[in-house]
Parts: C-alpha cells; structure tokens; sequence
C-alpha cells in the first residue's frame, strides 16, 4: 500500500523535524515545505542520516499559495500538519505586525489551499500560551482561553478560532489543535535538535549551552514566586513524545472515523510540572555537568506556574508522554555536543 504523503510546513524547524521522523517511522510519507526562515538546511543531512533516505523538501513560503498548491499537487498529499509560525514571544511584542501578517496569512493561505485541492486532514500547532496564568492547575482543555501575554500567543489564539469557524462552516475539513506545553531536548541519535539563533530565549537551550561553556552563567528568573522553590515551573514535555502525539492525531482523523467538518483541541504535556531549579538539578544528575547560575529578577510576562492535564489526548488519541525529563535533559545535552563537535569540524573545513 503506498504510504500516505503528509506536507509538514515548517518542517525543517525544531518540532518539525522530530514530527518528520515520527510520521516516516509511523509509515507515512513526510514532505518538508520550509522558508528556512527560522531553521537550517542541515537538518536535512539530519535527517537523511536517521531516516537513511532523502526527505523531500520544498523551500518555500507557506503565504504562497502556487508554492503550497505545486507541493500538495506534485505529492499527492492527503494530510497537512502545520508548524511554520514565527514564535519568539519577545520579538512579536517588538514585531507584531510582523507576526500578525506571517502567521495568520500563513494559515488562511494553507487552508484555501486544502480547500481548493479537497485535503481534508489539518493538524495545528497551538500551545499552552493561551491559557495565559491559568487559575486552576492542571489545564484541562476547558480551562479559560485569557486574554494573549503576547502578539505571538494571540496568532495562535485567533488561529484557533479560525480553525474552529471554518470547521464549523461545513467546510469538509477534519482539524486538531495540538496545545503543546514547553517542548525540550533531542532525538535521541543527537543528530537533530533545537537550534536557537542568537541567546536562547528558552531554558534549556540556555542550560546546555551555558554547560559547554558558550554562556557565561544561567540567571534564573526570579525565585519569589508562589511555589515550593520559589521558582516558576512549567511542564518539560520531550520533543520526540510531542512529535509522536502528532501521528496520534493524524491516525484519529482517519481512523476514528471523524465526520468531516470536525475540530478540537487537545493538551499535550506530560502531566508533571518541575521547576527551574528542579531542571538544572536533573541536567546535572544526568549528565554529570554543573550549571552555573545566579538569581535575577522576574522576567516580565512569566507565569508562576503552568502545567498540564493530558488526560483527554490519552482517552481519545491513545497518546501519552513517556520520556522522563531526565532522558530529555540528557538528549539536550547530547546535541549540544554534536553541534560543538560538528561546529569545530565546520570551521577546520572552512579554514
Ligand atoms: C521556562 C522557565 C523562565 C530562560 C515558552 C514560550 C511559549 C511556549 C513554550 C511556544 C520560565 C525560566 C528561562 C532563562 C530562566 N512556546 N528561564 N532563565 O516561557 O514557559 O514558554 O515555551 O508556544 O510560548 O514562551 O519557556 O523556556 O522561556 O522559560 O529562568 O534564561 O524558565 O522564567 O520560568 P516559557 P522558557
């Protein structure tokens, strides 16, 4: 049976690319369409490696529509799962027409696309920022949508809302939105992972690269918040877990047969909240290194604490987080000296 060919936009980036190796070891077929915006070709060397077979790629804007019609058309795609977004939160406070324009054009090309080419199956990178502070913990998928932290969190919001409005509509597409917690650490080769560009706004990256001497010291922010440390916690759901949730929605749609016009929304995060210095006590347990840090101030826009239910991708998608935080730290930690290894061997062979 020829296998079903799956567009992964945005999937040269860092969930992305883990969502393409699950899909290929799922027996799907993965087709990258990326802008390399926000991501490198080498990935797909990556990939080429893990996979042991090239994964076709077109370079790409998702707000071309001839591009993404070419794409589907030429692949025979029967099912979209959508990742290309810019996401640096700070950046869509300096930027917001910049992220307002990208992402949301974006989504609105893609589905005119589908619609035109009757692909029905659309899976949605959303997240846990719309939830904001969340009152009650854990988050279940009822659990108030609060007003955006950021331009970036509000396109994924108003993203949402299209999504369910066009579902509504009777338009015949069958979409999930995939809310994903806070995403960490690698495949587990160490030949992918996160590749910040510039300072990593995010934690761990920050952790690993602050171990192999890259930053000077991590600065936590903030430890005066209410919770046992003092310092925030969030829920550190392993990238390959994250990524496996994706073919568990696919599989929904087409298995579990789903009417057209069909939405919702599910959680993915493992269940468990760890607090920042919970993360780089693991990291040091698992990977024998130590982190120096220091105590700074709150870092405007943080919540105190944010963590998941999970329960209902679970009874409905038959999905469920299994990698340990400790597996995640370490896996991070794996990358980072590949990309430390591989940087000196780039730069000898660039001499
Ligand atoms: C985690 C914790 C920081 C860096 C982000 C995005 C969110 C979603 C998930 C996409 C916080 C603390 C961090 C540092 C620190 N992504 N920290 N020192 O902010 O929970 O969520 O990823 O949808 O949109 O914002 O993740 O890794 O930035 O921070 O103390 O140098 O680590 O204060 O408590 P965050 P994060």
């Amino acid at each position: 049976m020829t296998p079903s060919s799956i567009l992964v936009t945005g999937g040269a980036g860092f969930i992305g690319c883990h969502t393409v190796i699950a899909l290929a070891e799922a027996g799907y077929r993965p087709v990258i369409f990326d802008n390399f915006s926000n991501s490198q070709p080498k990935v797909l060397e990556g990939l080429r490696q893990i996979l042991g077979f090239e994964v076709p790629c077109y370079r790409a804007d998702c707000t071309n529509r001839a591009a993404l019609l070419e794409a589907m058309r030429r692949e025979r795609v029967s099912g979209v799962i959508h990742f290309a977004a810019f996401k640096a939160v700070g950046e869509s406070v300096q930027k917001p027409l910049l992220y307002y324009s990208n992402n949301l054009n974006a989504l609105l090309t893609l589905l005119e696309a589908m619609i035109e080419l009757d692909v029905r199956d659309l899976i949605f990178s959303s997240s846990c920022t719309v939830y904001g502070q969340p009152e009650q913990l854990p988050v279940t998928e009822n659990s108030p949508i609060l007003p955006p932290l950021s331009p970036y969190g509000n396109t994924k919001q108003i993203g949402e809302e299209i999504l369910r409005d066009v579902a509504r509509a009777g338009e015949a597409l069958r979409i999930i939105s995939l809310r994903y917690f806070n995403p960490i650490g690698a495949h587990s080769s160490g030949m992918i992972g996160e590749l910040p560009l510039g300072v990593p706004n995010n934690l761990v990256p920050y952790i690993t690269q602050t171990a192999i001497g890259l930053r000077a010291e991590l600065v936590v922010f903030g430890n005066d918040y209410p919770t046992p440390d003092g310092t925030c916690i969030r829920d550190y759901i392993h990238v390959m877990d994250l990524a496996e949730a994706h073919v568990a929605a696919l599989r929904h749609l087409e298995y579990a047969s789903i009417p057209a016009a069909y939405y919702d929304v599910f959680n993915i995060g493992t269940g468990k909240g760890a607090s920042v210095l919970e993360v780089i006590r693991t990291f040091e347990q698992a990977t024998g290194k130590i982190v120096p840090y220091r105590i700074g101030p709150r870092r405007l826009g943080d919540a105190a604490a944010v963590y998941a239910d999970a329960s209902k991708a679970h009874k409905h998608l038959g999905w469920k987080a299994h990698r340990t935080l400790k597996e995640a730290l370490a896996d991070a930690w794996r990358w980072q000296l590949y990309l430390h290894k591989t940087a000196h061997l780039l730069s000898a062979s660039n001499s």
